[in-house]
């Protein structure tokens, strides 16, 4: 599929200003990818037409902010925060958490058991950009290689075995589900869906320019309570970015007093 200049800056213009995500020019061809499968699937065959349809239509204009955003994700991942969290957090108090770029569901459930494992009380919000993310975060059904980390006995405990044609896949039990809320969020563009104690908003910031992050960062601090953490993935940093968390270790902050 030819993408010519103008195209490719119409459809990374509406990306940046979107997701915050800058298609430079090194992502052509991931652009090119994503754009002909919605071509396909669209059965439009002009990319013209496209580009007219995602302005005009808001469900292709989400599938098609879906279709660019990366999504890679596993349970367990950078475990290290949880670990420090639940050595930090009050078993008698009633958490509010915001599992801010969920993706498909695995950083919000691996908190929550965890959390269940603790006996702590919570009640979680898990939001993303992508509208098939959350319907998979919804669907709760994963492979059962995104669950290597996870410990043998909250795996027997928290997840139910496929069978027949789902062998090889688990699904989450109700009992954590229950804790959660799904929801879409665009970090970028969206008001604050209320106060936390804990936010996660781990590996999204990395595909952020600069000026995106400081304008997130600045709505992620409003959302914290006072004493609150924010958590945000190991690769990620608030280096050059103006702010009022203080730092604890590497990829956790606190807001206000530690
Ligand atoms: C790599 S995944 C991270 C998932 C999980 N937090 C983790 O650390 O494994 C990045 C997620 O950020 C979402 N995303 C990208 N831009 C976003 C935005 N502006 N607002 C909310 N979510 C966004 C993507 O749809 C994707 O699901």
């Amino acid at each position: 599929m030819g993408l010519s200049d103008s195209q490719y800056k119409v459809l990374s213009d509406i990306v940046y200003s979107e997701c915050g995500i800058n298609l430079h020019e090194g992502k052509l061809e991931l652009l090119k990818a994503r754009v002909a499968k919605r071509l396909r699937i669209t059965k439009i065959n002009s990319l013209e037409e496209y580009i007219n349809l995602i302005k005009q239509d808001t469900t292709e204009f989400i599938n098609f902010i879906d279709a660019v955003s990366t999504n890679h994700t596993f349970f367990f991942r950078e475990n290290h925060h949880c670990e420090f969290l639940l050595k930090s957090i009050d078993n008698s108090r009633h958490l509010k958490i915001w599992s801010a770029a969920s993706s498909s569901g695995e950083e919000p459930y691996s908190i929550a058991i965890q959390l269940l494992e603790k006996g702590a009380k919570f009640e979680m919000f898990a939001s993303d950009i992508s509208n098939s993310m959350i319907k998979a975060a919804k669907t709760a059904l994963y492979y059962k290689e995104k669950l290597r980390l996870v410990p043998r006995n909250m795996l027997i405990k928290y997840f139910q075995k496929g069978r027949n044609k789902w062998e090889g896949y688990v699904r989450v039990k109700k009992e954590v589900m229950n804790n959660i809320t799904f929801g879409r969020h665009n970090l970028i563009v969206d008001s604050s869906p209320g106060i936390f104690n804990i936010i996660f908003c781990r590996n999204v910031m990395i595909y952020f320019d600069n000026e995106t992050k400081q304008k997130v960062i600045g709505k992620l601090y409003k959302s914290l309570a006072e004493g609150g953490y924010l958590i945000i993935g190991a690769a990620e940093g608030l280096v050059g970015l103006k702010h009022n968390f203080k730092y604890i270790k590497p990829s956790i902050y606190i807001k206000g007093a530690s």
